[in-house]
């Protein structure tokens, strides 16, 4: 035992030391308590609230617990986490992806970056990170980005004026959902899609549609996933809903990728040289097959609206209840940037405020508040020796550490600013786009968009209050403030 502590690669600090050390002893909730607490109360609904209230005041930073057959070892730790992940291989495997893998097995469907394994996966990441994963990779699509933003602002302009009192804009995720989902399609399908307008196009609408149902299905999918398959002809509403969202989001993906294919077809037809973005290099170069092509739209599609939105939706709900951090963002744009000039992603680094408004949203409000992986050998951790298998990274704990962050529960953006060890990429507490080669390949992109959209928005309302945001449908689902 003694030997593995002393381990290079499971080298722990002696506070881990566990006052037992074998995993039967390994503090959690019973099995059935747990299934109560998740299937009965609503557990999937309040990952975040469970994980402060197990790792607090019940079991401490590292508990199991078994869900059904399923054994996972919760860890609420900013250096246990980031011994785990820093003993990742070259192939991480994301935990609890059956269901949509078997989703894709039945309609003959590839996996996307989300939802594929092992060297599959190893595959379509090597080629997809050399376009989109470093900043500079993404600045060319600022340009993109700002036209889908001027929509943004004018919408905002009309929804204010059908008010009453000119203000008030009701529903600011639906908003922002539709922008991010505008954003995201303009990078990955090189096509707009009328989100935004007054008259969303039919097709667009029969997205938004199947969107918001795979989300609304958010527990149910969970569910979808838990259940076993033995029980679906009892429940089977689950596992339908689930397949049906999917239907309608690879259908969407195929029209655009389709469209793309089409118009490549007729400009080499017509001898013209072909250019353009993400889509037309991944179809020209031919390293994904069609089908990928169409699995890695669908999952990053999915992956890059209600991220982006609900992250948007909280820093300026944040601003609206801290009209002081908000005048500091604004003067910061105004003596840096000036009032007139058009944002792009070169001029964000000389706006700390902003990147720290981010940083700092997403560290209260991380939008994924925790992670699986299936570890692929056994690690000593905590003090347990853990025998490869489903871990739980509980992030959500770890951001609401006084240890981590100092006075964590207020809203502190200007933490960020500070040039430590706050503000690295290895900074575990709060790691809200994951950590190492299977981390958020969209993180760049959202960043552009949720950058962006945030300076423009503030120039052109200065005083988000009086855009007087109605947020309390759209964070039910967040619990209550
Ligand atoms: C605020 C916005 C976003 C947040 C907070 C976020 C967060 C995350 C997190 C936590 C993961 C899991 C990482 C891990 O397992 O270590 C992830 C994975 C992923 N995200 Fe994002 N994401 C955001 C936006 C986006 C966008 C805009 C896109 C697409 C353009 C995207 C595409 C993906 C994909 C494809 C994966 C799977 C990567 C892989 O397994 O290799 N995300 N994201």
């Amino acid at each position: 035992y003694h030997h593995l502590l002393m381990n290079e690669k499971t080298v722990i600090h002696e506070r881990f030391l566990p006052k037992q050390g074998s995993l039967q002893e390994m503090p959690g909730p019973k099995t059935l308590s747990n299934l109560v607490e998740f299937f009965w109360k609503d557990g999937f609904g309040r990952i975040h609230e469970i994980q402060v209230q197990f790792s607090q005041n019940n079991y401490g930073k590292i508990f199991k617990s078994h869900f059904g057959p399923q054994f996972v070892v919760s860890i609420a730790d900013r250096d246990m986490v980031a011994q785990v992940l820093r003993a990742e291989g070259r192939t991480p495997q994301r935990a609890n992806m059956e269901s949509w893998q078997e989703y894709r097995d039945l309609r003959g469907r590839a996996t996307g970056l989300i939802s594929a394994e092992g060297e599959q996966w190893l595959k379509m990441r090597s080629v997809l990170r050399q376009k989109i994963l470093k900043p500079k990779d993404v600045a060319v699509f600022s340009e993109g980005v700002n036209e889908v933003i001027t929509d943004l602002i004018k919408r905002i302009h009309t929804l204010r004026s059908q008010e009453e009192d000119g203000e008030t804009v009701t529903n600011v995720n639906n908003l922002f959902f539709k922008y991010s989902m505008e954003g995201v399609a303009t990078i990955l399908y090189e096509s707009r899609l009328g989100c935004l307008e007054n008259n969303i196009p039919e097709k667009t609408v029969e997205y938004i549609e199947a969107l918001e149902l795979m989300f609304s299905m958010f527990k149910t999918t969970m569910y979808a996933g838990a259940i076993p398959k033995w029980l679906r002809p009892f429940i089977p509403k689950p596992w339908r809903e689930f397949c049906r969202s999917w239907d309608g989001l690879f259908k969407f993906s195929q029209i655009h990728v389709d469209n793309k294919i089409k118009d490549i077809q007729s400009q080499l037809d017509q001898g013209e040289e072909v250019k353009g973005g993400l889509l037309t290099y991944l179809l020209l170069s031919k390293e994904l097959t069609v089908e990928e092509i169409y699995a890695n739209m669908t999952e990053m599609l999915l992956a890059g609206v209600d991220t982006t939105s609900f992250t948007l939706s909280w820093a300026t709900y944040l601003l609206a209840k801290h009209p002081e951090v908000q005048q500091s963002v604004y003067e910061e744009i105004v003596n840096n940037l000036g009032k007139d000039q058009v944002p792009t992603s070169d001029d964000v680094p000389k706006l700390p405020m902003i990147r720290g408004l981010l940083k700092e949203t997403l560290r209260l409000f991380p939008v994924l508040p925790g992670n699986g992986r299936v570890t692929q050998e056994d690690l000593v951790v905590g003090g347990y020796l853990i025998p490869k298998g489903v871990s739980s990274l509980c992030h959500y704990a770890t951001s609401y550490e006084e240890e981590n962050f100092p006075m964590a529960n207020d809203f502190r953006p200007e933490r960020w600013l500070r040039k430590d060890n706050m503000d690295r990429v290895d900074n575990f507490g709060s790691i809200p786009f994951g950590y190492g080669i299977r981390s958020c390949i969209g993180k760049r992109i959202a960043e552009l968009e949720i950058h962006l959209a945030l300076i423009q928005v503030e120039k052109a309302f200065p005083s988000i209050p009086t855009l007087c945001i109605h947020l309390q449908e759209s964070f039910k689902r967040f619990g209550s403030d």
